[in-house]
């Protein structure tokens, strides 16, 4: 049997077109969310092997605009396993192909759950951190988990 870990890692690049457009001419929100369900989808379900749904996005900012004609790669991986559920990180990277500018757009953090074929949670490989940069965002996503954990008890209590 191979001891070999499941890819924990997805990258895609995709090319800003004017149907991705907004009023203001610059790339719809919208349209960016629905390329990193993609990816977090493709990303969680190549690790895990099997169906996943999104529970949760968190940390989606778009602190500056993404033009038309940038080429927009999502760079994503596992980054904490629980039982069913994945933390996947994704980090968007622009590029400006004529002025070859490179911006880091923006990070977050999607929740998937691997389901069955009846849609009822199964169990997740569980991720074995060895770099320093993997053991860095695996502290840092058990960390998110039990912030949001607290959060969703914090708002129970006052509901
Ligand atoms: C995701 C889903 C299958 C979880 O079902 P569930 O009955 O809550 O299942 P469980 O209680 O076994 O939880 C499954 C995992 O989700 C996590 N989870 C469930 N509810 C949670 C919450 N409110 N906050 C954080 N984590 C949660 C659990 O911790 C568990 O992860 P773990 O095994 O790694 O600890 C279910 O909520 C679902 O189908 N949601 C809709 C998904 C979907 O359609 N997404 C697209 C929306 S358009």
């Amino acid at each position: 049997m191979s001891m070999e870990q499941p890819n924990h890692q997805t990258s895609m690049t995709v090319l800003m077109t004017p149907d991705m457009a907004n009023f203001s001419g610059n790339v719809h929100g919208g349209a960016v969310l629905r390329l990193l369900d993609q990816v977090a989808y493709a990303c969680a379900a190549r690790y895990a092997s099997s169906y996943v749904v999104t529970l949760s996005v968190d940390q989606v900012m778009f602190r500056q605009p993404i033009h038309v004609g940038e080429l927009v790669t999502f760079l994503a991986s596992v980054n904490y396993t629980g039982s069913t559920s994945m933390e996947v990180g994704i980090k968007v990277i622009t590029e400006n192909i004529q002025k070859k500018i490179v911006r880091h757009a923006n990070s977050c953090f999607f929740t998937m759950v691997a389901v069955d074929e009846n849609f009822k949670p199964q169990k997740v490989p569980p991720l074995i951190p060895t770099t320093a940069d993997e053991q860095r965002r695996h502290t840092a996503a058990k960390l998110r988990r039990e912030l949001r954990q607290e959060l969703e008890a914090r708002f129970r209590e006052i509901a």
